[in-house]
């Protein structure tokens, strides 16, 4: 509120611009929010970015319907969300596994693993978040293009960035599925022992402590960890897998 910042700006469609001191027409715009339609800033242009009209896309000879044709199966993305604690990745596990057994080609994408190498140059905090989910988007989508089923396990705490995820694929290639593990539970449970220190002020922007959690408002499935063991979990997100395969 009643900032000013230089910033750069990626838009999903191409739209006409100039800079501000060229036209003072096409080279002023509004941000408005697209949930409340309230216009949330003002901007002028300082100039286009050369690599927003250099750099082309190229199409390959293989595309995603071919890889997805050899290998028998329709490429999509699992995202487990939920607290730290809530079990994304013990179920994401096991469904991979069953799916595996079934002769799927899948690849599992973790918050801790992806965090020891292609993120670990990002920590905690909100920018950090959207940067590591911003990054985590892409990268299921070179997945799914290669024709893979992609179980993604993050915390992904806010809902504008699992939206820009969403957004990243083609409907119905994107399920999102909500580990509803209530905060007590986690707490409990506090498998790494990171609650404990987070409670102590050990840890800074713990989710669910010192950090929020935004719940996803129409998750394709939500699942309850707390009154069925890891394996029945798995199995309510196998069969709704194979019911979406059935209807296909
Ligand atoms: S996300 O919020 O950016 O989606 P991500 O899923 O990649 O998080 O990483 C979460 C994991 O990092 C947790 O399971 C936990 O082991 C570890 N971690 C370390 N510090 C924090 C923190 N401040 N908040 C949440 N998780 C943390």
């Amino acid at each position: 509120m009643n900032e000013i910042a230089f910033c750069n700006l990626s838009l999903a469609t191409r739209v006409a611009l100039d800079p501000y001191v060229e036209n003072r027409a096409t080279g002023a715009f509004i941000l408005v929010d697209r949930f409340t339609n309230r216009t949330a800033g003002a901007g002028m242009v300082a100039f286009p970015l050369r690599r927003a009209t250099n750099i082309h896309a190229e199409q390959f000879l293989v595309d995603k319907h071919a890889r997805a044709a050899l290998d028998h199966q329709k490429p999509l993305v699992l995202w487990f969300t939920g607290l730290s604690g809530s079990g994304k990745s013990t179920i994401a596990k096991l469904v991979e596994q069953a799916l595996h057994a079934e002769g799927r080609h899948t690849y599992a994408l973790d918050g801790d693993n992806l965090r020891h190498g292609l993120n670990r140059d990002l920590g905690f905090t909100d920018q950090d978040r959207v940067e590591n989910i911003r990054r985590v988007g892409e990268v299921a989508k070179l997945f799914v293009d290669a024709g893979l089923i992609v179980l993604c396990s993050f915390i992904s705490p806010f809902r504008a960035e699992r939206r820009m995820v969403r957004e990243l694929f083609d409907q119905g290639e994107f399920i999102e599925v909500f580990v509803d593990t209530p905060i007590e539970e986690c707490v409990r449970r506090d498998p790494k022992g990171l609650y404990a220190k987070a409670m102590s002020g050990a840890i800074q922007n713990f989710t669910g402590v010192s950090s929020p959690y935004e719940s996803p408002e129409n998750p394709e499935l939500r699942i309850n960890t707390v009154s069925g063991s890891p394996e029945q979990t798995a199995e309510i997100v196998l069969s709704h897998l194979r019911s979406l395969i059935r209807a296909r």
